[in-house]
């Protein structure tokens, strides 16, 4: 029987080498959508923060996961030959199997070698949820270099005539390349869920159906109770922010930056005044992107690694809420 410290001796660790994105081409203002809905930018802008989105029109989820891949694999000079791992966070699949990290594979060109790849769905928490699945799989030596990525072709399922919903989602991919590495540096994940019985957001899947019966299927749309999920949010960022800052053992004088997922501006800012910090600790492009769902953190870590706003050394935390209702957050040393 081997004891506890020579099962750690072969927990590899591992380190983030490179972050990408991907924006779909069109850029949809809020002064456009006035023409759309019954909605207004002032409204909009006030109440969530959003000026514009990037809606896809011809770019699925894989199309726009790939790229934000890519860009991950070139800011990372690591080959897309060393990739064994890929894994793709996303409530918006391009369909229901392949997987998208499959089709991901296939336009990377990675067919022909050993690769593992699957989806998972934890809604806006999705992209957290996955990189602790990644980790924990080149920590135990599955796999040795994991493409991580958030991807969201939203506008795909909404319903354009809801203000209530389709004013605040918006397209977009985001992508890490995580590496087994030596290194000290330490990435620390908590994820949590709560069965969400009265659907407070949701979007459906096609019924069941029997070939004997003619039923035309009614399109998915995502439906959602605003106010509830706001309350929910406040709490849970905070809760999952705590959580990990518990883990670490640190406090938020050492953290350099918190990324959160971007779901409304007024979200992030009272999260801000739990905690007393400073909003310019607070990475936000809600403004830019709307709410991409998963992919928002992963293009918010490309989008601060391009500027020059992150660097190795700093510590950040990334946090998230979403659909299901799941939570989740990570503490890592860059
Ligand atoms: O990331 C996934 C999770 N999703 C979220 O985190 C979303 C969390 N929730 C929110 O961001 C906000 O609840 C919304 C942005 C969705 C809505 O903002 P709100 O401040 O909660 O507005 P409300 O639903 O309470 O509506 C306030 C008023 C209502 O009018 P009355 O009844 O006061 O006359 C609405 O009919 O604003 C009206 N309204 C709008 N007016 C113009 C609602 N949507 C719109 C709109 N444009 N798009």
């Amino acid at each position: 029987m081997k004891n506890l410290e020579e099962w750690v001796r072969y927990m590899k660790t591992c380190k983030i080498k490179g972050f990408g994105y991907a924006k779909a081409k069109r850029l949809v203002k809020n002064e456009e959508l006035q023409q759309v809905v019954d909605t207004n930018d002032e409204w909009i802008k006030q109440r969530t923060g959003i000026h514009q989105r990037y809606i896809s029109e011809d770019e699925n989820t894989s199309d726009l996961g790939a790229k934000a891949a890519i860009d991950a694999l070139n800011k990372s000079n690591i080959k897309k030959e060393e990739v064994d791992f890929i894994i793709v966070a996303t409530f918006t699949p391009d369909q229901m199997t392949p997987s998208t990290a499959c089709l991901i594979q296939e336009k990377l060109g990675l067919n022909g070698q050993q690769v593992m790849a699957f989806d998972v769905n934890a809604a806006c928490s999705g992209f957290l949820y996955a990189l602790q699945v990644a980790h924990s799989m080149l920590a135990c030596d599955q796999a040795k270099c994991a493409l991580v990525i958030g991807a969201e072709v939203i506008s795909k399922q909404l319903n354009w005539q809801d203000r209530s919903t389709c004013i605040i989602f918006g397209d977009g991919a985001g992508a890490v390349v995580l590496k087994q590495e030596e290194t000290t540096n330490r990435m620390l994940h908590y994820a949590c869920s709560k069965g969400d019985i009265d659907g407070v957001i949701h979007s459906d899947a096609p019924l069941p159906r029997t070939c004997f019966t003619a039923q035309s299927l009614q399109p998915s749309y995502i439906h959602m109770d605003g106010s509830k999920t706001f309350r929910f949010a406040i709490w849970a960022m905070h809760s999952a922010i705590q959580a990990v800052l518990e883990k670490a053992n640190v406090s938020m004088d050492d953290i350099d930056y918190i990324v959160p997922h971007q779901a409304n501006a007024r979200i992030i800012q009272s999260v801000c005044r739990m905690y007393e910090m400073k909003e310019d600790k607070v990475y936000m492009n809600i403004a830019q992107y709307g709410n991409t769902s998963a992919a928002s953190v992963p293009i918010a870590l490309a989008e601060m690694w391009e500027q020059g706003i992150l660097k190795e050394g700093q510590n950040i935390i990334l946090a998230g809420f979403g659909a299901g209702f799941t939570w989740a957050s990570a503490y890592i040393e860059l």
